[in-house]
Formats: structure tokens, sequence, C-alpha cells
């Protein structure tokens, strides 16, 4: 039985509760990161007070290489979410994206949980989100360059979710026609088109089908951090598929594979997918991501402390970064980016 209006919100919901309890985080895999390390560098000559992140994403000047990732929408607890998680993007001045605008497809209900974020954060980049199983099974253009409006997108994010989909009771496992269907819809629309996953990454190969196909950004949303098998699991109580619990490929991979992309292709790398700390951003920008993403941890902050504890809590990301440029002599993020980091395992 297709889903209905009410059950994509009452689904959302679930969403939320789950994602701010720490049962569903992947269980032995790990983001990677700490395969590796820095390079200690001892004749630094960095000025750790110039140290400056002021980068652009898609054309607007942000503060930080850090986007608040895309998480919710369409149900009535995401109206003060967002409205929050707007302005602590506001006062950092870094981008944020909202979670699946399907729900806006179906009823005009929950518009405001969407449009409060453009309406908090004015001026900064707002990211529009739609699943790939709606860009197939709809096909309607017209209705995504719609969501698009109703926040005045800076991009639109459109996820690959299939572990999710598989795992899910009333799931839409289906995206044939996806890749013949995002070359449309970035055709189509005027602003740049994201393709992102959702904790299960994004391998070298697809991105490659995806960057043939027009994308302007990838956020490869690794595993490490949420796990959305874990979460579905959770709502089904479903322990026939508790072994795909740790399925995908670790961030660390994805970014470090990814990047070799670069070479080629022009487009925005946003590192995400269980970034816990500062070392974790500086390793992904280490390893090739221009920007990076956190979902969950962000949503548990929130809620534990507030938009100020949000806006503390990426500050003091930012302040480790500066300490590990310092030490690896790196004045800027591109020179974080030339051989300032090593696998474990090469020291020995
Ligand atoms: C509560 C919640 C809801 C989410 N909803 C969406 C969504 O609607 N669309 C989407 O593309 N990703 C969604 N995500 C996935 C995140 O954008 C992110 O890719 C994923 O959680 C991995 O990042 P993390 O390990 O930092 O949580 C959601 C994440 C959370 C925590």
């Amino acid at each position: 039985m297709p889903e209905n209006s009410s059950s994509i919100s009452k689904r959302k919901k679930e969403h939320l509760d789950l994602c701010l309890s720490d049962k569903v985080s992947f269980r032995d895999k790990r983001n990677g990161f700490d395969n590796y390390e820095f390079k200690h560098y001892a004749i630094t000559e960095v000025d750790i007070s110039k140290i400056d992140f002021k980068t652009e994403f898609f054309g607007k000047k942000i503060n930080y290489p850090f986007l608040i990732s895309c998480m919710t929408g369409g149900t009535g607890e995401a109206e003060d979410i967002n409205a929050q998680l707007a302005i602590a993007a506001k006062q950092l001045n870094i981008p944020v994206g909202v979670g699946s605008q399907r729900q806006a497809l179906e009823n005009k209900q929950f518009h405001q949980s969407y449009k409060i974020i453009r309406k908090n954060a004015p001026g900064i980049p707002v990211i529009g989100n739609i699943g790939g199983s709606q860009l197939v099974k709809h096909k309607s253009l017209d209705k995504i360059k719609y969501i698009a409006g109703l926040i005045e997108a800076d991009a639109m994010a459109v996820h690959l979710n299939p572990l999710q989909e598989l795992m899910q009771e009333h799931g839409e496992p289906v995206f044939k026609g996806f890749l013949k269907g995002i070359e449309k819809l970035i055709k189509y629309l005027d602003i740049p088109v994201i393709v992102k996953e959702v904790g299960a990454g994004i391998s070298k190969s697809a991105a490659y089908k995806l960057l043939n196909a027009g994308v302007q950004g990838i956020d490869v949303a690794g595993a490490g951090g949420t796990s959305w098998a874990g979460v579905e699991i959770l709502r089904n109580n479903d322990d026939k598929n508790d072994k795909f619990w740790d399925w995908g490929l670790p961030t660390s991979y994805c970014i470090r594979t990814v990047s070799k992309l670069k070479d080629k292709y022009d487009f925005t790398l946003i590192g995400s997918g269980g970034i816990y700390d500062g070392f974790d951003i500086a390793k992904s920008l280490a390893l090739g991501a221009d920007i990076t993403a956190s979902a969950r941890i962000i949503l548990q902050e929130l809620n534990k402390s507030g938009i100020e504890g949000v806006v503390k809590l990426i500050e003091n990301w930012f302040e480790t970064v500066k300490k590990i440029m310092f030490l690896t002599g790196s004045g800027s993020v591109s020179e974080l980016n030339t051989n300032k980091i090593i696998r474990k395992e090469k020291y020995y």
C-alpha cells in the first residue's frame, strides 16, 4: 500500500525521535578517519590568528566549509527545528538544507515547515531536497521546480537511498531511469543539482556517472554515522534485515576516491557521514572534500543546547581545525589538501 500524506508525516516524526536517540549509529563500521593521521610539521610558520575559512558555495560567500545537512520538513515538529537550524546557519553564515520535500508535493499542510528556513535565513545558501525514487516516479520536473521555489533554493539535492527504501515498510526501491531523470532535471532547473546519499556512501564509479550526467555537487554521505538501515529496522522491529545495519562505504574511502575525479570534472565535493568533530572535518578536507556536513549530531545538539549550542559546537570544531592547520603547516584549506595526511600503517 503506497504512503499517503499523513503516513509520510508520521514516518518523519518517527525518524526524528529515533535520531535523537543514540540507537541508530553504525555498530561495528566507522567513518574510516581513524586510519589516518596528520603529518606533524615542526617548522610551521603559519600564523594561527590569520587562518580564515571563508569560501564560496555555489556562488555565495560563506564563513566555513561546512553545511547543516538536509534533515526535516513535512511534519509538525519540523517547523520549529528548521526555524532554529536556519537561525544557527544564518549566525554562522553557512548553508543549510531542508529535509525531503516529498510531503510538500502532496498538499500545503506543512509548507511552512520548509519555508521557515528561507524566512529565518535570508541571504544564505539553502538547499532543497527530493528523493531519487520520487524523481523517477513523478517525472514532473515542474513540481520539483515548484518545491525549489517554495524555499528560494540555491541548489537542489536529490537523495539516493536505495538501502533505506529497501528496508522501509512501504519503501519504494525503484530507481530505474534515474540517470536519465537527473540529466533532464539539471537541464530544466536554473539552480545547481547536488546528488547525495544518506549514509551508505557514493563510490567513485557512481560519482563518475553522475558527473557525466552533469551533476554539479556530490555529497558522499558515507557510512560511519547514522545508519538508515538501522532506523528502518528499529521502526519495523525487523530482525531479518539486521545484517544490513552496517552496510555501506566508509566516508573517508568515498572522499578519497571520489576526489580523484576532480582532475577531470569541476564539481563541489561534500564530505559527510559520521562527521563528529574537528578532526573528522580536517581529515575530510585533507582527503579532498571542498566542504563538510553533519546531520544527526547537529539535531542532537539543537535538542540539548538550542541554537547557541549548535553555533558553539561548529565554532569549536573549526577552532580544532585551525590547530591542525597550524601543526601541519597549512595556511589555507587548499594547503591542508596537499599531502598533509598519511595512513597510519605507513609510519611503521
Ligand atoms: C532526522 C534526520 C532526517 C533526515 N532526512 C533526510 C532527508 O529528508 N533527505 C535527505 O537527503 N537526507 C536526510 N537525512 C540524512 C542526512 O542528510 C545525512 O546524509 C545522513 O544522516 C548522514 O549524516 P550523519 O551521519 O551526520 O547523520 C536525514 C538525517 C537525519 C538525522
